[in-house]
């Protein structure tokens, strides 16, 4: 079933859009923005982790599609079935269009999907203290900071501050109701 936002629909990723994903994780723009790291990725090792996620329950990674164009990737990890959370991450290719809503549909159609299909309780995730853009969106999609990792994250030859962030499904269902009113 895909999952559809306003103007996103979340897929399974496919094989095709391999190369694609390969140029997102070999971005060093993307790198330097998120909170995970990852060594240069060839494009074995691209399909090598296509195989191993396929089929894994514990960690959904969504395309994002976009005027039927895959843009990016939108992820529910770390599923924990008994605690009903997980984490949750995003990332646009540069070539995306930013500031357009695109990332806000995003978060929407993957909450959507964990609160009200999976039934969990709880989504968190995190950004560096200097990603105006990810504290930016979490804020505007109802996220409330959690307090701060300390010098948590080494990139760029200097340690950086992570700013945990997090909703509930409580918090999820009232955020929504304004969102769904707003006029694009
Ligand atoms: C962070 C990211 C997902 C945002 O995507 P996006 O589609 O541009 O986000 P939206 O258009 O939905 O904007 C959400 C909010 O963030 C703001 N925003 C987006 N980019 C911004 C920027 N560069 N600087 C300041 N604010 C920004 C928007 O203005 C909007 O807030 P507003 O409506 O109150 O003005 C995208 O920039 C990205 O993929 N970055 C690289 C990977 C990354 O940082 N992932 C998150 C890791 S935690």
């Amino acid at each position: 079933m895909n999952i559809l936002g306003k103007k996103v629909v979340l897929r399974a990723l496919e094989i095709e859009d391999m190369p694609f994903l390969k140029d997102m994780v070999n971005d060093p723009e993307m790198e330097k923005m998120v909170i995970g790291w990852s060594f240069p990725t060839s494009t074995k090792q691209q399909l090598m982790w296509f195989d191993k996620i396929i089929n894994d329950r514990l960690n959904f990674r969504f395309a994002i599609t976009y005027e039927n164009k895959f843009v990016g990737v939108s992820t529910l990890t770390e599923i924990d079935w008994k605690n009903r959370k997980a984490d949750h991450g995003i990332k646009l290719h540069s070539s995306t269009p930013k500031g357009i809503g695109i990332a806000t549909d995003a978060v929407y159609a993957t909450m959507k999907y964990a609160f009200e299909e999976l039934q969990l309780n709880r989504l968190h995730g995190s950004f560096l203290d200097y990603n105006i853009a990810s504290q930016k969106l979490y804020e505007k999609c109802g996220w409330k900071q959690e307090g701060v990792y300390r010098q948590s994250i080494f990139k760029n030859n200097a340690y950086h501050d992570e700013f945990p962030t997090a909703i509930l499904r409580e918090e999820y269902l009232e955020w929504k109701k304004n969102f769904l009113k707003q006029t694009e």
